[in-house]
């Protein structure tokens, strides 16, 4: 983001305070902040706050004369690389959405011929009202971007959508919006599984296994930084979504492939996700008990759909498939003739064995099986696997990476 210029509009709303650490979050990442506070934003932190913390003048009259004179109100709304409005009011979205130009930040976001990003924040009922949804709607078209607004508590005592992203999430955003703009994979569409699935036996009871989805995580996060615009598909882990991907999450290996179904068509689709195999036959609609004196249950098990081989066949197959071979022995030969049975394009295998720490860790050994051959990369970050997979998957889709 070094050398970037971001115009932060602030609106009215209790989250504007999130906006001051949003400031420095930009500012750390190198780029500059120059702020426009709606008159209602005014009553939620001062100009001299934003002024301190982004160490230019802030704007907030249209009919300033000496404004005018020194920077005019299109000049301003032209002066950013990217224009973020954080928080969004359902006023600002619905002002833009409907063209009103009546103060500073609206008729600056009217003006402008730079990328908008909103971070929406407001009550629930706001949010979901039918205006606002329509607004949004009408926004999205226009090629406004969102990130947020999230689940959560909210301060008016409420719980539910509404809550303004956090600084550093929507810094994440911004960050990727620069890399993505000019990025190897910019135009790109990737697909990504990750985790686990967990095929339930009752309410209470799963089968699972011990994929922790770092790998997955990582790869999206690296197309998304390629500038893929990226969808990913995960089962049950505890990881935070990387910013600028759009996570799409499930628990059963059949919610994975109707979630990969969705996101067709994709340039890219890389399957790391550990999909259980089978899944019991029946999933009891209640908890299975234990009655004395009666026989232990037998589990029977049937098979799972099997997503990379379905996803060969699709007739909106993407066009770089790519699946993931965890095995505990003969790890290459394996992916060898996995790839080919399969139907996909490339293999990333690596061995599993509980002794390698792979599962679960944060370093790989990974075998990436091509048709022109075997690569054996040496062990690395589960972050760099995923950079160089991005690289590789670059070169093969754009000739660069
Ligand atoms: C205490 C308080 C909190 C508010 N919080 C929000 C909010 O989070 N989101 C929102 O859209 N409006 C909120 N409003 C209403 C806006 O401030 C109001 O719609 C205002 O006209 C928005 O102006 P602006 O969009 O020019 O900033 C709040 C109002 C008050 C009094």
């Amino acid at each position: 983001m070094r050398g970037k210029s971001v115009l932060l509009i602030i609106g009215g709303g209790i989250a504007a305070y999130k906006s001051l650490a949003l400031i420095r979050r930009i500012k750390e990442r190198g780029a500059t902040v120059r702020a426009i506070l709606t008159a209602a934003g005014a009553e939620f932190v001062t100009p001299l706050s934003v002024a301190s913390l982004s160490g230019e003048k802030v704007f907030q009259d249209l009919f300033s004369l000496t404004d005018e004179a020194e920077m005019g109100h299109i000049q301003l709304s032209r002066s950013a690389d990217l224009v973020v409005v954080a928080p969004a009011t359902a006023d600002l979205m619905a002002k833009l959405a409907n063209g009103l130009a009546n103060d500073l930040a609206s008729t600056a976001l009217l003006a402008t011929d730079k990328p908008v990003l909103m971070a929406p924040a407001m009550n629930v009922r706001m949010w979901n009202h039918a205006a606002t949804q329509r607004n949004l709607a009408t926004l999205k078209q226009d090629g406004v971007l969102f990130v947020g607004p999230n689940d959560g508590d909210m301060a008016c005592g409420e719980f539910g959508p509404g809550r303004m992203a956090e600084p550093l999430e929507i810094a994440g955003t911004i960050e990727n919006f620069f890399a993505s703009n000019g990025g190897a994979l910019s135009g790109l569409k990737a697909l990504v599984t990750a985790g686990p699935t967990q095929e339930p036996l009752d309410p209470v009871r799963f089968i699972a296994n011990r994929s922790s989805g770092k790998q997955g995580y990582a790869i999206a996060d690296a197309l998304a930084r390629a500038g893929a615009e990226t969808t990913l598909v995960s089962g049950p882990v505890e990881i935070v979504a990387p910013s600028g991907v759009k996570l799409l999450k499930v628990t059963t290996a059949r919610e994975m492939l109707a979630a990969c179904e969705s996101a067709l068509p994709a340039d890219v689709a890389v399957c790391t996700a550990a999909v259980a195999d089978w899944r019991p036959e029946i999933a009891a609609n209640n908890k299975i008990k234990k009655e004395k004196g009666a026989a232990t249950p037998v589990l029977r098990l049937v098979e799972n759909p099997d997503i990379l081989a379905t996803l060969a066949g699709h007739a909106r197959r993407p066009g770089l498939l790519i699946g993931f071979a965890a095995e505990t022995e003969n790890v290459v030969e394996q992916a060898v003739a996995k790839r080919l049975r399969k139907g996909c394009d490339w293999i990333v295998a690596n061995d599993v064995s509980p002794a390698t720490g792979i599962m679960g860790g944060d370093r790989n050994t990974v075998h990436v099986v091509t048709a022109s051959g075997v690569e054996d990369w040496p062990e690395l970050d589960k972050r760099e696997v995923g950079a160089r997979l991005a690289a590789k998957i670059a070169v093969a889709l754009k000739g660069a990476a």
